[in-house]
């Protein structure tokens, strides 16, 4: 008895010390406290007969309303799509948000970002928007804050090929435009982008319709689940997700935790993230990585 109290008190104080980011695996992850834890279009209608997907709200002029509100009703479970339907049509959604323009970001992107990952995943990502090397890569979460989320993923014993890991906004957003080259030239998108962006993700999750949507960080968590509330105010529970554009399948839950990025600037949060982690896992029946 005294043995296994000292066992866990030094797990406890590793867990503290665990203070850089790949520890994230190796020390957090073992350390599994118990938790208790407008028109919308149907998504079988989001690829028609002729294998293309329904157009765009024309907002060319950027005339868009900025404030999202979710006021949707939930709707009655849908069949979801087949594999091969859903292959298909994020891979039409890939090829529109590669030629999109429909904001200022378009114009000075090196490569669109549209996300990736396993159609049929029980777990989706959201982050905010691609930074320096997603946006030279054309893929989501590939740099630094991109290998941290590596280790979350694995820590809740899912590997990248499992989910489906996606960003509200396309193009990377640039404090200055003119100098793309510039490291540390990121943002977060603003309204108009998000505004733009938005039917790209509701699309993009209507499609795989996994189980649960992860909200990375502030800017993802409000436009998702409410704008009205902070971050802070958002996490640690499950909220049902609706969408503006598009009829969810089946019911989706989206839980929002704390963006990889900002773990790195404060890995004292990491022990919160884990616990938002866990309430997913705990759902999914996943005992997380073992050493
Ligand atoms: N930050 C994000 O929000 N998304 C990425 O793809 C990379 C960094």
């Amino acid at each position: 008895m005294a043995d296994s109290v000292r066992g866990l008190a030094g797990e406890f104080k590793r867990f503290l010390a665990a203070q850089e980011e790949d520890e994230f695996l190796t020390t957090v992850a073992p350390l599994r406290a118990a938790v208790s834890a407008p028109t919308k279009v149907t998504s079988s209608s989001i690829i028609s007969s002729a294998g293309t997907l329904p157009p765009m709200a024309s907002n060319s002029t950027l005339d868009v309303t900025f404030v999202h509100q979710n006021n949707t009703t939930p709707t009655p479970e849908a069949p979801t799509m087949n594999k091969a339907d859903k292959v298909r049509a994020l891979e039409e959604l890939s090829e529109a948000i590669k030629s999109c323009t429909r904001c200022p970001l378009g114009a000075t992107r090196l490569n669109a970002v549209p996300g990736e990952g396993n159609v049929n995943a029980d777990v989706m990502f959201v982050g905010e928007g691609p930074g320096f090397d997603e946006d030279r890569q054309g893929r989501p979460f590939v740099g630094r804050a991109g290998q941290l989320l590596d280790k979350m993923i694995l820590a809740m014993g899912l590997t990248r090929e499992k989910v489906f890991i996606a960003n509200i906004a396309k193009c990377h957003p640039m404090t200055d435009p003119l100098h793309p080259e510039k490291h540390g030239n990121d943002r977060a998108p603003n309204a108009q982008e998000i505004a733009c962006c938005r039917k790209y993700i509701e699309q993009q999750i209507a499609i795989v319709c996994p189980k649960y949507v992860v909200a990375l960080g502030g800017v993802a968590a409000k436009a998702l689940i409410s704008d009205a509330n902070s971050l802070g105010a958002l996490r640690g529970k499950f909220h049902t997700l609706h969408l503006d554009s598009v009829e969810l399948p089946k019911p989706v839950q989206i839980i929002a935790t704390f963006h990889p990025a900002a773990l790195l600037r404060n890995p004292n949060w990491k022990k919160d993230a884990w616990v938002d982690l866990q309430m997913v896992m705990d759902k999914l029946g996943l005992k997380g990585a073992r050493k």
